[in-house]
C-alpha cells in the first residue's frame, strides 16, 4: 500500500494507473475506522483493479456547534486496516482545499428534509467534498454505506445530474453484535449511554414488525422505544425520494436521528 498526502502527486498517480487500463475503485472516509467502513472497502476491492481509501475530516460538512475538533483520529491503526483489506493508494490530505477555494456543489430538495433539515449546510459539505475528491481520484466505482441513507441518496442524485462517469455502490449497514449500527462516533458514548443508544434500533425494529399499512400507526409504536435526550426525526419515507409516506403500500425506508447525551447518533431499516 502508498500511502499520498498531496493532492497534485494522488492525482498524477492515480491518473496514469487509468492510462494503463486499470479499473479505480474508492472508499472515502472521515477515518476512525471500522467494520463499516472495512466492509465498503471489501466491496469496492471486489469491483476495481487498484483500491483507493481516503480519510479526511471534512471541516465543511460540521456546523459551527458541532464535534470538527473533537472527532475521532488514529491514522496508524487506520493504516493498518487499510492494508489489511487491500487497499492500494490511501490518500490522506492534511488539507484539501485552496485558500480560494470558491465552489460549491448543492444538491437540492433530497437535501430538504431528515438529516438537511437538523445540519443546515452538512450536505452541501458532502457533496463539494466527494465531487472534489471524485476529481482528484477519477474513480470507475466508489462506494458509500447505506448507514448514511440520505447521503447516499444525495450522492448518487449528485453523479447522475453531473454525468460523472461513476458507478455509485451502496453497501449494507454494520452493526455490532448488540445491534448498534457502527459508528466512529460510537467512541463517545458510555455504557449507559450506549443502552440508550440501541433503542434507536429498536424502534426501527417495532417499525419493520408492524404489520400496518398506516405510516403514523407505525411511528407511534416505535416513538415511546427511543430513549434519547432529543430527537431530530423519525420518519418513514420513501427510498428513493426520500418524500415522506403515509401508506407503505410498496418499498420504505424508516430513518432516526437523536442526540444521546452530546452523541448524534442516526440509523436506518429497510421496509
Ligand atoms: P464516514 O462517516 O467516515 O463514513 C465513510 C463511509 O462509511 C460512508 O459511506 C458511510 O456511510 C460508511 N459507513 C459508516 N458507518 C457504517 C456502517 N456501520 N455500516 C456501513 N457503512 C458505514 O460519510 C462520511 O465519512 C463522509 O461524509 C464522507 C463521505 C467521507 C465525506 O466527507
Amino acid at each position: 500500500m502508498h500511502t499520498v498526502a498531496d493532492v497534485a502527486s494522488a492525482q498524477t498517480r492515480l491518473l496514469d494507473f487509468k492510462r494503463h487500463g486499470l479499473r479505480v475503485g474508492f472508499v472515502p472516509t472521515m477515518g476512525f475506522l471500522h467494520e463499516g467502513h472495512l466492509s465498503l472497502m471489501r466491496l469496492a476491492r471486489a469491483r476495481c483493479d487498484h483500491l483507493v481509501a481516503s480519510i479526511y475530516v471534512n471541516p465543511l460538512q460540521f456546523g459551527p456547534n458541532e464535534d470538527l475538533d473533537q472527532y475521532p483520529r488514529d491514522l496508524e491503526r487506520d493504516t493498518a486496516l487499510c492494508e489489511s483489506v487491500g487497499v492500494d493508494t490511501l490518500f490522506v490530505p492534511p488539507d484539501l482545499y485552496d485558500g480560494d477555494h470558491s465552489t460549491t456543489v448543492r444538491v437540492q430538495e433530497l437535501t430538504d428534509g431528515l438529516c438537511g433539515a437538523s445540519r443546515p449546510g452538512h450536505f452541501d459539505g458532502v457533496t463539494t467534498v466527494v465531487a472534489r475528491l471524485f476529481g482528484i481520484v477519477q474513480p470507475d466505482v466508489a462506494v458509500f454505506g447505506e448507514k448514511d441513507y440520505q447521503q447516499l441518496a444525495v450522492i448518487r442524485r449528485m453523479v447522475r445530474d453531473l454525468c460523472l462517469p461513476i458507478e455509485i455502490v451502496g453497501g449494507p449497514l454494520v452493526r455490532d453484535v448488540d445491534g448498534l449500527a457502527l459508528s466512529s462516533r460510537n467512541k463517545y458514548l458510555n455504557a449507559s449511554d450506549r443502552s440508550r443508544a440501541l433503542t434507536l434500533f429498536a424502534a426501527l425494529q417495532a417499525i419493520a414488525n408492524s404489520g400496518s399499512p398506516s405510516v403514523s400507526e407505525r411511528l407511534a409504536i416505535a416513538r415511546p422505544i427511543v430513549q434519547a435526550d432529543s430527537v431530530d426525526y423519525l420518519s418513514i419515507v420513501h427510498p428513493s425520494s426520500l418524500k415522506p409516506l403515509e401508506t407503505i403500500d410498496g418499498p420504505a425506508r424508516a430513518l432516526v436521528a437523536a442526540h444521546v447525551g452530546s452523541t448524534r447518533l442516526i440509523d436506518n431499516i429497510g421496509l
